[in-house]
């Protein structure tokens, strides 16, 4: 039974007083998440405030929302997987669809963002998912085994223990729009094969999909009932504590 994973992107929201107010209503909600893993990713600037808030809870994972992939010099702007684990950071998101949307990045930046953070021993949650364009052409099977191959390209059998791949069809995300568990089902069941064609079936099924894209307390038990889903990546929802701590428990639903 793989440990089943449920991450909060808060993408672009809170202050650093905002970030602490949250997660101090957060933590007394989500409590013991028993054997459910649980991640926040914040923005950069929140991060020491969000460890310092988390310290003495065991429960939920500090997370960041991107990270380069050099070690270090002139990249205005970007941040490198050291600076993350010196702020004790443990999970990165890469390669989210705002990102590929709105600055620039690619299949190859993927990827290089992917081998930085494994080579620092970061655990990454890699984002891959089709437009509705895509969808609506019939090509969501093609950019699925295209983003995922990518991804993963160079990325050695012993680092897939670090790397959690998020289903994320961007046509789902901040729509309200879900897409159905069968859809995301089968959509899991496609990046796993381009995992076994690279690594083998045993290392690919063990490997953890998680769906993303307006999940929420109401919709997140019948999308983990489904057998490709080991969890969810939670945008607009995180950033309720009630709900997103219904998510974590959702088996208490
Ligand atoms: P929403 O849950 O707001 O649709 O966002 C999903 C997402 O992009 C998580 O990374």
């Amino acid at each position: 039974m793989k440990r089943e994973i449920i991450a909060g992107n808060w993408k672009m929201n809170c202050t650093k007083a905002e970030t602490v107010e949250l997660i101090e209503k957060l933590l007394p909600l989500v409590g013991d998440p028993g054997k459910m893993e649980v991640v926040i990713c914040v923005p950069f600037t929140n991060i020491d405030a969000a460890r310092k808030a988390l310290r003495g809870h065991k429960g939920i994972k500090l997370g960041a929302q991107n990270v380069h992939w050099a070690p270090k010099g002139a990249f205005t702007g970007e941040i490198s997987a050291d600076m993350l684990k010196s702020l004790k950071v443990k999970y990165v998101i890469i390669g989210h669809s705002e990102r590929r949307q709105y600055f620039g990045e690619t299949d190859e930046s993927v990827n290089a963002r992917l081998k930085a953070a494994v080579a620092a021993g970061l655990k990454a949650i890699v984002c891959v998912g089709e437009t509705l364009e895509e969808r609506e052409a019939g090509r969501t099977r093609e950019v699925l085994l295209r983003q995922t191959s990518a991804a993963f390209e160079g990325i050695d059998k012993s680092a897939l223990k670090q790397i959690v791949v998020a289903y994320e069809p961007v046509w789902a995300i901040g729509t309200g729009k879900t897409a159905t568990p069968k859809e995301a089902n089968t959509a899991a069941f496609v990046i796993r094969k381009a995992l076994r064609k690279q690594y083998g079936r045993t290392p690919a099924h063990a490997m953890r999909v998680q769906y993303g894209g307006s999940m929420n307390a109401s919709n997140v038990k019948e999308l983990m009932a489904m057998p490709q889903i080991d969890g969810g990546l939670i945008g607009g929802a995180s950033l309720k504590p009630e709900e997103f701590a219904k998510i974590v428990h959702y088996d208490e639903l």
